[in-house]
Order: C-alpha cells, then structure tokens, then sequence
C-alpha cells in the first residue's frame, strides 16, 4: 500500500513570520498514520518552519547539484540538511519555463538528493500546446526517461513524482479526473519501464494544478493518484486544513 502525500507548494509566498503562524495553525490536523502532509516553503523560512512543525514534513522548493562554488543565489543539499528538510521540489514547470531547469540539471538534482537522504518530489508535465496536441504520454515519458536516468531502482521507488500538466497550474483549470489519472498512470508505467514493477508499484505519484478543498477527494480515489502537490489552495490555513481532512 502507498501512503498518500500530500504537500503545499507557496511558491515565493509567506515571511517567516507569517510561516510560523501557518504551521501552529495547520500542524495538529496534519497528525496521521495513513497520509504525510507537509509544505514546500521558501529558503528563508524552513528553518521557522521545520521547527514549528511536529507533524508536517517540510520541504525546499528547489537546490543545486553541486555542493558549494561560484553560483550566486543558488542553495545547495549540504546546507538543506543542515535546515534538516526531509523534502525537495524539483523541476517544477516555474523553474524550468523561468529559471533554467532541464531534465539533466533536476536528474543531477535528483541524485544529490537521494545520496543526502533527502526525498525529491520530482515534477513534470506538459505545456498547453503540447497537451492540445496529443502529446502529454510522449512529455512525460521524455521527462521522465531524462530526469531518471542512471539511478538505481530502489532509490527511484522511495521518490515523489508530481504530475502536473502547466496548463492547470494556477489557472483554476484543473485537469480532469480521468486526464489526472491517465497521466499518473502513464508516470508510473514509464518507471516501470526504466525500473522494474516493484518500482513502479512503491514509487508514489502525486497529481498537481488547481487542486481544491472542493477535488481533492475525486483525485485521492483515483487508484494511481497517490497524493497531490498544492499552490492556491496551500497558502490559507483553512483551506489546506480542509484538504488534509479530506485526505485522512
Ligand atoms: P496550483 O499550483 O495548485 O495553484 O495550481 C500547483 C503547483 O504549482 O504546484
């Protein structure tokens, strides 16, 4: 059985202080043996954030591959242990459509990760265009085929892949039940093709793009829909207290 997981993405959204108070609000609901919930914050407040949080997993939003040197802004995984995050975002569409992320820089990330045992939450999906032109199985195998190369399986089957098709996020459009699930299963087959069934059968796969309180319970009863990664609907405390409700 997987657990479900589920996690909000702020984005460049909340102060620290605004962060500690979310998470007292937030952390008691999130107390649960069938489901992880946690929260992906900016650099500057996961260390308010990691300890404020008793049952929240807290995550990066992103890092780099390299440990330390010349690259400006950039935070890497030593320094993410060090704030002592259990998660990391990786690949999210904003960073590669903004910031330059590509399936071999978030692959390399990936690793990094994995030998810091730090547990990435690997994004993909496909733009507007390509979805309109029948190509979301063809993205996400490509994506995935790029992002997974050269790791092993059981590293690969402890990870947290999000599917999240662009045209969804922040939109209100969210994809369809049917879409959400076709596609996460298409993730999980294409793992199984890299990797093995047991991979594919442990690896969980979250569905992300306007998720609410109001679909959250349709997508969680999906059977390859393991979770759900959450921007809008994650920077309210009631909001995001509903959906792990929900979840339970
Ligand atoms: P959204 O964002 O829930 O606001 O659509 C999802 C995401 O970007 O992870």
């Amino acid at each position: 059985m997987r657990k479900p997981i589920i996690v909000g993405n702020w984005k460049m959204n909340k102060t620290m202080k605004e962060t500690k108070e979310f998470i007292e609000a937030v952390d008691p609901a999130a107390a649960s043996e069938n489901a992880t919930f946690g929260i992906g914050a900016p650099f500057t407040a996961l260390s308010t954030a990691v300890a404020a949080a008793n049952n929240l997993i807290i995550a990066a939003e992103n890092c780099h591959f390299e440990d330390s040197g010349a690259f400006t802004g950039e935070v890497s995984v030593p320094m993410l242990q060090e704030v002592a995050v259990t998660h990391c975002i990786i690949g999210h569409s904003e960073r590669r459509t903004m910031f330059g992320d590509t399936d071999e820089t978030v692959n390399k990330k990936a690793k990094r990760l994995i030998e810091a045992g730090i547990t990435p939450i690997l994004c993909i999906g496909e733009t507007e265009a390509q979805y309109d032109a029948g190509e979301s199985e063809k993205v996400i195998r490509d994506q995935l085929t790029g992002s997974l190369a050269d790791m092993c399986a059981k590293c690969v089957a402890d990870i947290v892949i999000a599917y999240e098709p662009i045209w969804a996020i922040g939109t209100g459009k969210s994809a369809s039940v049917e879409i959400a699930e076709n596609c996460c299963r298409i993730v999980r087959d294409q793992v199984k093709v890299m990797y093995g069934e047991e991979a594919a059968e442990k690896v969980r796969v979250q569905y992300g793009g306007s998720v609410k309180p109001n679909n959250i319970a349709e997508y969680m009863a999906q059977p390859d829909i393991d979770g759900a990664l959450i921007g809008g609907a994650s920077l309210k405390a009631d909001s995001f207290i509903e959906i792990i409700e929900k979840t339970k």
